[in-house]
């Protein structure tokens, strides 16, 4: 056996390979006797496999020492396996419990944010697909042994490869998601993917950047076999034997049925026609990458292959260069930074859950823990939100098994770990104890005392879901306040990324790093906030929604308004945001924010008007909008009599008037956030505000909106509008200090 990498050669085998050994260190090759190839990715200690720059030069030292042995003549390379690092060979790997496997997690993100010139962005897409395109030219089959995430490059590499055999592994992902980069695949997947599964197929994956669990990949045609993981290497051997033995590279793959009509025939104008009418819908238009793709899958249709492969090249050059990949890749790298907030010094895991109020947000944070493998109890003090808790989880866990997402079992496991009552009973074994009752400080107190009471460990987490009310005033009176501590999930549970977890005066260091560790496990990102009015996002989000009222009332309609924020990328615009939130809690926050903030936050009085009028929106049967978000509702009237009595001719602002009022004060009260030092670093505001009220994601967050925007030019107008509108829009000192700092 001969080994090119760490591992050093047998001389039988170095005999036969042609050229001095390579000394590699990313990645590893060793041919055996009987002519069968491994290539791994990585080294075995490596835990992330990225495609540097590095790596692939080695893969491309690797792939000529594989063409130069082959071309010996002698039969020696039979077939070639290709694989991830073996997490078994790793220093101090227990052989029973290895590390988590891994493929290829794509190319070095790192790299995309360095490109800026398109021709450079070009070179490198060129450059990789023609290292990956000698596995093809291997006369001998190639077969890759997946385990773990195969994503972007990793994936682009697999489908050079003849068949691909897959680990049916938990941890085992497929998919194409450079769109979500702003990019476009551009080591060949485009055309690969395309012409392997077709164009329908292909275009759901790439275009939508989906990522596929392994009986999704086998069902969908982007892998060949499915197997258990400790089968792996077995079975990708059997398949390159059976390949070798037939004297076969690639077994033929036809496309047959709606696939073969949809991407082989003019039909393909139909998918075409679908996926261009879904990429001019809602936010999409502002994401040009999906578009490239289109046009690159297309080209793997009718263009010959090396046509295709130099259109795609093309694509990821313009891509990459663009400020919107820049903005995305901005964003990628501030959720990796969340990510390791879960894993501070001090940071415990949370087993056992105890979720007191079982209401909109107490049930879908309960099962939420339960599908995540937290053992939950659920507690109210009726038994009806408790039903609607277990049929709202059933009705989660039923969809996630028609789409196979989850097997059945896995479906059962969860609700065994779900467990309602109205009797709290002893909380002796519990490590997190939260509560989602009424907002009431008073109430929130008792409950707290109660938990208490009932014997909650003193090293418990003791966490509240408040919107609004103090995490300080909760820790009165509370022994060891250092472990009480804001959790704030955003509604629905389930869907909203952020989680805002909030510092109360006396919380402790290891409080918090548990919060964020609990929030990283439940696929959120936390965003840690000083307790104060508001936290971040509500605080930044009342200026809006309460600018936005009283455009209502001077006249503008809620259409224009909604459509100017749209048009601004938001993915919802304020006035039917007020109809979702309801105007009974949007009147609640705006007495808590005047009475923090009194000179900025005053309530428009169309809030408590709504109320009065029992025109609260979509609970109360509609709003602004009618019940079901279309058409009138019956707040159009209050709105109507609210402008009569104002008695000032109604007056329609223009679109740039609109965003100027709704976004600059935005940007104005996330300033003051970080001045006051709610949050530690601009970041924090950045991806706050994309998770937790969407602020546009391809602005690549608020401060980066309003560099690019100018920070003198928001100043200079926030100014005006104070001096014509009212005190409220007067910039605070840091954004002053910032515009003239440049
Ligand atoms: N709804 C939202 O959009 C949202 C978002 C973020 C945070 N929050 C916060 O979450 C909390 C809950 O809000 P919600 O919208 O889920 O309210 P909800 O009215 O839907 O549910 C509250 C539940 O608590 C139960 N309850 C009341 N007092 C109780 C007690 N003493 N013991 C046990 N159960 C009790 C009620 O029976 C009800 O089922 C509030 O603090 C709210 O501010 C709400």
């Amino acid at each position: 056996m001969s080994t090119t990498g760490s591992s050093a050669a047998t001389p039988t085998a170095a005999a036969k390979v042609p050229a001095a050994p390579l000394a590699l260190e990313r990645v590893q090759l060793t041919i055996g006797d009987d002519g069968m190839a491994v290539l791994r990715l990585g080294r075995a200690d490596e835990g992330m496999v990225t495609l540097t720059v590095e790596r692939i030069a080695e893969l491309d030292a690797a792939c000529d020492r594989l063409l130069s042995h082959e071309a010996l003549g002698d039969g020696s390379l039979r077939a070639v396996i290709v694989t991830g690092p073996d997490p078994t060979a790793a220093p101090g790997a227990d052989a029973r419990r290895p590390g988590a496997a891994m493929f290829c997690a794509g190319a070095d993100v790192n790299l995309i944010r360095e490109v800026t010139d398109p021709q450079d962005g070009e070179a490198a897409a060129v450059r990789g697909r023609s290292v990956f395109e000698k596995l093809r030219r291997l006369r001998a089959p190639v077969i890759a042994a997946i385990e773990g995430p195969c994503l972007g490059g990793g994936l682009e590499l697999a489908l050079f490869c003849d068949l691909r055999v897959v680990a049916d592994a938990p941890g085992t992902q497929l998919g194409l998601p450079e769109v979500k980069l702003g990019i476009v695949p551009g080591f060949g997947g485009t055309q690969n993917l395309t012409r392997l599964i077709g164009l329908p197929k292909a275009l759901d994956l790439i275009l939508n950047g989906k990522l596929l669990r392994p009986k999704q990949a086998l069902r969908s045609g982007v892998i060949d076999r499915l197997v258990p993981r400790s089968k792996l290497l077995t079975a990708a051997r059997e398949e390159a034997l059976k390949l070798a033995g037939d004297g076969r590279k690639a077994p033929p793959r036809r496309l047959r049925g709606q696939a073969f009509w949809l991407s082989r025939t003019p039909l393909r104008a139909l998918a075409v026609r679908a996926a261009r009418k879904a990429l001019a819908k809602g936010q999409a238009r502002f994401y040009p990458a999906p578009g490239e793709a289109l046009r690159c899958c297309l080209a793997a249709l009718t263009m010959p292959v090396a046509q295709g492969f130099a259109v795609e090249a093309k694509a990821l050059g313009a891509m990459i260069a663009t400020d919107v990949s820049k903005a995305l890749v901005h964003l990628f790298f501030l959720t990796e930074r969340q990510k390791r907030l879960g894993k501070q010094d001090g940071a415990r895991d949370v087993q056992r859950a105890f979720v007191l109020g079982g209401g909109v947000m107490g049930a879908g944070i309960a099962g939420l823990l339960a599908q995540k493998g937290t053992a939950t109890r659920l507690c109210d003090v009726a038994m009806a939100p408790l039903q609607r808790a277990k049929q709202r989880l059933q009705a989660t866990l039923d969809k996630q098994t028609k789409r196979r997402r989850m097997e059945r079992h896995e479906a059962q496991a969860v609700q065994d770990r779900f467990a309602v009552s109205t009797e709290a009973g002893s909380l002796r074994d519990t490590d997190l104890w939260l509560e989602a009752v009424v907002e009431d400080l008073a109430v929130k107190q008792k409950v707290m005392q109660d938990a208490v009471a009932r014997g909650l460990p003193d090293d418990a987490l003791l966490a509240t879901n408040t919107s609004s009310l103090s995490v300080t005033a909760m820790q009165q009176g509370v022994p060891h306040p250092e472990r009480v501590i804001g959790v704030h999930f955003f509604n629905p549970p389930e869907k909203m990324p952020l989680v805002e977890v909030i510092r109360g005066r006396d919380t402790d260091d290891a409080a918090v790093a548990t919060a964020c560790r609990l929030a990283v496990r439940l696929g959120k990102f936390p965003v840690v906030v000083r307790d104060s009015a508001g936290f971040l996002v509500n605080r930044c989000l009342a200026p809006y929604v309460n600018e936005a009222a009283r455009l209502l009332l001077e006249g503008s309609s809620p259409e224009s308004i909604d459509a100017a924020m749209l048009d601004f990328g938001m993915p919802m615009g304020p006035c039917r945001l007020l109809d979702e939130i309801g105007f009974d809690v949007a009147a609640k926050v705006s007495e808590v924010m005047h009475g923090a903030f009194p000179e900025r936050m005053q309530p428009c009085e169309l809030f408590a008007a709504m109320v009065e009028a029992k025109a609260l929106g979509q609970k109360s049967g509609g709003g602004l909008f009618g019940a079901n978000g279309k058409g009138d509702g019956p707040g159009r009237a209050v709105l109507a009599a609210l402008r009569r009595s104002r008695g000032t001719p109604a007056r329609q602002a223009s679109r740039s008037e609109l965003l100027q009022r709704l976004v600059y004060p935005l940007v104005d009260e996330a300033f003051r956030c970080l001045d006051e030092g709610l949050v530690e670093h601009e970041h924090d505001l950045d991806l706050g505000l994309v998770m937790g009220i969407g602020f546009p994601p391809f602005t690549g967050g608020i401060t980066r909106f309003a560099r690019r925007e100018g920070l003198a030019t928001i100043v200079a107008r926030l100014d005006e509008l104070a001096r014509g509108l009212g005190t409220r829009f007067r910039p605070c000192d840091g954004l002053r200090r910032r515009a003239i700092d440049g």
